[in-house]
């Protein structure tokens, strides 16, 4: 079986590809770093394209048994972009990544969404039957939506078309060479530039986790499901004894008012506007940690046979991982 992966230089994407060699299947990915042979590994064929542009290399997609679609610009501030590029690639890219490989005879996909495109009352718990957040303010999280909305509707309009859509909490693990926002709160933590401990809670999943529903969604999920891989809910706090206990190093144990984190994260992001780099901490990032619902897997675990391993696993590989990647250099800031 062969599959066709995007996206396989990120968190995900490099996790997947693993857990997809380690099954035997023959691999092909879309990539576009000069290191994406470091990252994705031996054995994997690479087609060097942008996404955005699939007349580039729709024909490769031929003779793959499934497509997974991991790639997205993930955050307003994804390594320099402007904002239409969250439309163009996670939405126009999304849908004419799925009308070209229909077009080449693919007939499964399994499509990365994002667990946060749902919402729950505080204190709640969101699933596969949670309302949209149509509310969101966020660009990234407005672009996650509206692409998966596309995906619904290209998967009705093609039932010949085998169509799982995954929808995975905030991500941590080894690989997470961008950093995706969440690790870079963690490479924050061990580089001592935090200096309070954030009020509320954090859903975190491990990247190789949802790898393995993405894996297991291939044979197993239903075409037009979704399937939330939400992990776990933790007290920041927490996530933040955690990373003291895997590295040894300190970590802030002051903490600081929802009311004063929100006023500070107002004018942390009109600054951003002006410098174009990301603020560490915006009022949607607060808001979402306030809001405290949890996440419900029942449905994967039942139907996709997925665990979800503890934080301090998560941890401890992802920090050793971003110290190794220190020592040589390779994670920026
Ligand atoms: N990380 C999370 O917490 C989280 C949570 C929920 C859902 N998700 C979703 O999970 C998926 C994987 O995210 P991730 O965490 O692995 O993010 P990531 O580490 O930022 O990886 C994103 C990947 O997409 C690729 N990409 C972006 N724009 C592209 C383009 N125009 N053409 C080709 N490739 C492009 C990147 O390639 P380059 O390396 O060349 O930039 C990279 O391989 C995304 O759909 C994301 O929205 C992530």
């Amino acid at each position: 079986m062969r599959a066709f992966v995007t996206g396989a230089t990120g968190l995900l994407g490099n996790n997947l590809v693993k857990e997809l060699r380690g099954r035997g299947l023959d691999v092909t990915a879309l990539v576009r770093r000069r290191d994406a042979r470091r990252l994705v590994g031996p054995g994997v064929e690479l087609v060097v394209a942008d996404l955005r542009d699939v007349g580039q290399f729709e024909t490769r997609m031929s003779g793959a048994d499934v497509l997974v679609h991991a790639a997205a610009c993930y955050g307003e501030f994804y390594r320099g972009a402007a904002p239409p590029l969250l439309a163009e690639t996670n939405v126009a890219g999304t849908t004419g990544l799925l009308e070209a490989a229909e077009r080449q005879g693919v007939r499964t996909v399994v499509y990365i969404s994002s667990a946060a495109v749902l919402r729950a009352a505080a204190g709640g718990t969101a699933d596969e039957t949670s309302p949209y957040d149509e509310e969101t303010h966020e660009r990234y999280f407005a672009s996650k939506v509206a692409a998966e909305k596309a995906v619904l509707r290209f998967s009705e309009e093609h039932p010949g078309m085998r169509i799982v859509l995954i929808l995975p909490a905030a991500m941590l693990g080894p690989g997470d060479v961008g950093p995706t926002p969440t690790g870079a709160f963690v490479l924050k933590l061990l580089r001592g530039e935090l200096a309070f401990v954030l009020p509320g809670w954090q859903r975190i999943v491990d990247a190789r986790d949802v790898a393995f529903a993405a894996a297991e969604a291939i044979d197993r999920g239903r075409s037009g499901e979704r399937y939330v891989i939400g992990g776990r809910r933790y007290p920041v706090a927490e996530i933040y004894r955690s990373v003291t206990e895997v590295s040894g190093r300190p970590t802030p144990t002051k903490p600081i008012s929802a009311a004063k984190l929100l006023f500070l994260s107002r004018i942390l992001s009109l600054a951003s506007r002006l410098t174009r780099r990301p603020p560490p901490v915006t009022p949607a990032m607060v808001q979402r940690l306030q809001e405290g619902f949890s996440f419900c897997s029942d449905k994967a675990v039942r139907e996709l046979g997925v665990r979800f391993r503890p934080l301090e696993a998560t941890m401890n590989d992802t920090v050793k991982w971003f110290q190794a990647e220190q020592t040589a250099g390779e994670v920026g800031s």
